[in-house]
């Protein structure tokens, strides 16, 4: 395990890689610290290729020992080509990321795998969280196969579709008179008095690491190329920000050659702080969701300024999308690719297609669109296109209402 320590993102000062949330000086963000000239003297592509087809083939690049056993691993999910959309949008290259494919079908099982073999070694018996909904159903399952405890903390309006999942796999959940920022608050005061592994507060830093698979994933599917574009959406900022990491981490160990594909980034209209901060060129500021996207309503997204210096970095954009456009998008997904992705896939899709007009993706591009969570979750924003036609179970009047001649 390469990683050596932790670094504050701030004040630059060093940590044990212990379960410690943020920098105990000045509150920054932490980040794992690699011994990239180790790294680089052993990585190979051939090596990664002959791992398990897991996040655990990338294990040198993670900041934990990776479980010896590794149960229901998350990743290596399907990169796969979208020709029908790709026309429709008018590019000749699209690939579509199908985090769908995780065990409790978002990407939140990568992040969450990582954040528990910490938790594990550090041994903690139960595993605990905020969420927008994905983070609960992956922090339950994990639980669930590791025979830990899980608790987790979401808002009590939630998708009832997260939650009754979230229940089946036995966690315990608590569902918060308040919003995702409200549970958010909660869990750090309780990280201070529970001895509970909260994979997004004082694991923040490993489960956080998790989301550098998703880029190391694409770039490996793509016969160790980079795309030219990434699109993902933005909650707190983090995978956002890890999937720029990830891209660079390859290239600077050398397993790709090129440039770092330009990020663009999605928020809801409804919620935005990141891409509102980003089209004014100023910090972000929180707001008050009021989105039908819950996964991604975070009013205060604890990485959102890293977003910001991802998206300046790799020279992407991020934008707003209408939040009646989300649906609208969802099934233009659906109906094209043949891939039902949650909200925050519609959301992802409705920012392709913003980049698309602005002229900042061209028909040229190598274009890889994120899914990372599925729409059997959120099912809501396509009820209205639920219409059946209901019919006798009669052979003949259903050819005779086709207009078939008997
Ligand atoms: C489906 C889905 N996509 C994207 C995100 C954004 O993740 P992050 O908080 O790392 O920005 C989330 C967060 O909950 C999510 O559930
Ligand atoms: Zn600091």
């Amino acid at each position: 395990m390469p990683a050596t320590h932790l670094s504050c993102r701030k004040c630059g000062a060093d940590q044990p890689l212990e379960g410690i949330g943020t920098c105990p000086s000045c509150f920054g963000p932490l980040d794992p610290i690699y011994d990239y000239d180790a790294i680089r003297t052993t990585l190979t592509r051939e090596r990664i290729e002959a791992g398990p087809a897991s996040i655990w083939r990338y294990a040198e690049l993670l900041p934990v020992t990776p479980p010896a056993e590794p149960r229901l691993a998350p990743g290596v999910t399907p990169l796969v080509a979208a020709p029908r959309l790709a026309n429709e949008l008018g590019l000749d290259e699209l690939y579509l990321k199908l985090d769908t494919a995780n065990p409790t079908h978002s990407f939140k099982d990568r992040v969450v795998a990582v954040a528990t073999a910490k938790a594990q070694e550090l041994g903690y018996e139960t595993i605990a969280c905020s969420s927008t909904g994905n983070l609960a159903n992956a922090v339950a399952a994990r639980a669930a196969v590791e025979g830990l405890n899980a608790a987790v903390f979401c808002p009590y309006d939630l998708e009832r579709e997260k939650l009754v999942a979230t229940a089946a796999y036995g966690a315990t959940i608590y569902a918060v008179r308040g919003s995702y920022d409200d549970c958010s608050r909660l869990t750090v005061e309780l990280s201070f008095e529970l001895p509970w592994g909260f994979v997004n507060v004082g694991l923040r830093t490993y489960y956080a690491e998790g989301s550098k698979t998703v880029a190391y994933e694409i770039a490996e599917q793509l016969g160790w190329e980079l795309p030219d574009v990434v699109v993902c959406p933005i909650a707190s900022g983090s995978l956002f920000s890890k999937v720029g990491r990830g891209f660079r981490d390859f290239r600077d160990l050398g397993l790709v050659d090129g440039v770092v594909p330009r990020l663009i980034g999605a928020q809801a209209a409804g919620c935005s702080p990141v891409a509102s901060a980003w089209a004014e060129d100023r910090a972000v500021k929180p707001i008050r969701p009021a989105t039908i996207v819950r996964s991604l309503a975070i009013g205060s997204p604890a990485d959102g300024e890293t977003a910001l210096a991802t998206v300046r970095e790799t020279g992407g954009a991020i934008y707003p999308v209408p939040e009646d456009e989300v649906g609208e998008n969802m099934v233009l997904l659906a109906s094209t690719a043949g891939v039902f992705g949650e909200t925050a896939a519609g959301v992802s899709l409705g920012a392709l297609r913003e980049a698309i007009a602005r002229g900042e993706v061209a028909r040229t591009d190598r274009v890889v669109l994120l899914v990372t969570g599925d729409g059997l979750k959120t099912p809501g924003p396509v009820a209205d296109r639920f219409d059946p036609v209901e019919i006798e179970p009669d052979a003949d009047a259903l050819l005779d209402r086709l207009g078939v001649p008997a």
